[in-house]
């Protein structure tokens, strides 16, 4: 009886410090406040964050050479590695680092577009942050910039002062088709960031809003996506441009490349635009139609 009482006391004492551990775990395992599952579809609307991995992936382990007038910069590795990846960093502190470019090794380079993501929606990154935590934690090392920069923290540190607009994130991203396309556009999906020109300050022209550029990133040409009969998208319909971002083919059949494709298609097995609900793509769509159209004519047209 007395035995039998040991015994089972014995069997609860280490239940109770399996149960003590886990909660422990639990604890000190930073707890994502997001939706890993709407997550995946922010990360989808993102392009499939594809600058940070590489083309046979894994997803999020780092990327390929970005090449950029100031560089060469390489896409850190955003899976859940403790050592090497985001694994040890608390949920705001990876929301800091995509929202306003702080990061642990201070401020960004502005190859991370945190100056756009600023205005990504509380809920929206949070969601993202919790997706980011169910990658598969890959060891692998972040590859140093090739910086032709003079104290290049220093520079970043000023680049953000005198280009990057700050502002306040919506605690919930806009509904309504229209605003909701603009949002997007401008803060998830960041057409803007390829197809808006640069100033020689690598600060995107906001007077060439959407108008293409011959060195857009890598050197390619990025085409012209304002409504302009022209030289940009007046003959495309609605239809056509979800078409486009769906699966990558334009009206007259032939399909987009280099890193237009990348986001379409996700990098390195992930998903890209061509996962996301088709809701979405429409509201992207419906906003192109209604920017201002401008005459601007890239070589690539
Ligand atoms: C990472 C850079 C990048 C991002 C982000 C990006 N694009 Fe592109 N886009 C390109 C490049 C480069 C091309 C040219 C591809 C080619 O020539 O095959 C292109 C081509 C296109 C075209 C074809 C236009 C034509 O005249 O052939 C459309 C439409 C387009 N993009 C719309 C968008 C929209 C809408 C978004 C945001 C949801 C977006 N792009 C985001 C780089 C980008």
């Amino acid at each position: 009886m007395c035995l039998s009482f040991a015994r089972s006391l014995r069997i609860s004492l280490c239940d109770l410090c399996v149960l003590c551990v886990s909660a422990l775990i639990f604890l000190v395992a930073p707890a994502a406040a997001g939706d890993a599952q709407r997550g995946r579809v922010v990360f989808a609307l993102a392009g499939g964050c594809g600058c940070h991995s590489g083309k046979d992936g894994p997803v999020g382990a780092g990327g390929e050479e970005i090449k950029t007038p100031f560089g060469s910069f390489y896409g850190s590795n955003i899976t859940p590695d403790p050592d090497t990846g985001i694994g040890g960093w608390s949920d705001d502190e990876i929301i800091a680092a995509i929202r306003t470019g702080d990061a642990r090794g201070g401020v960004e380079a502005p190859v991370m577009p945190y100056y756009l993501y600023v205005g990504m929606a509380d809920r929206d990154v949070e969601d993202l942050v919790a997706y980011l935590r169910t990658l598969p934690p890959v060891r692998r090392e972040n590859r140093a910039a090739e910086v032709s920069v003079p104290f290049p923290r220093l520079a970043y540190r000023a680049w953000r002062l005198l280009f990057a607009p700050g502002g306040v994130a919506p605690s919930e991203a806009p509904t309504d088709p229209l605003p909701r396309g603009r949002y997007l556009a401008n803060h998830v999906s960041i057409c803007t960031d390829c197809h808006t020109p640069r100033t020689r300050f690598g600060a995107p022209d906001t007077s060439l809003y959407l108008a293409g550029t011959d060195s857009g990133p890598g050197g390619q040409t990025v085409p012209n996506i304002t409504p302009d009969r022209d030289t940009g998208l007046g003959t495309w319909t609605e239809k056509d441009i979800v078409r486009l971002l769906h699966t990558g083919m334009k009206p007259d059949m032939d399909n987009v490349q280099g890193l237009m494709g990348a986001v379409i298609d996700g990098v390195g097995g992930g998903p890209g635009y061509a996962e996301a609900p088709e809701s979405e793509l429409r509201s992207i769509a419906k906003y192109l139609k209604t920017v201002p159209p401008i005459r601007h004519k890239v070589s690539g047209d």
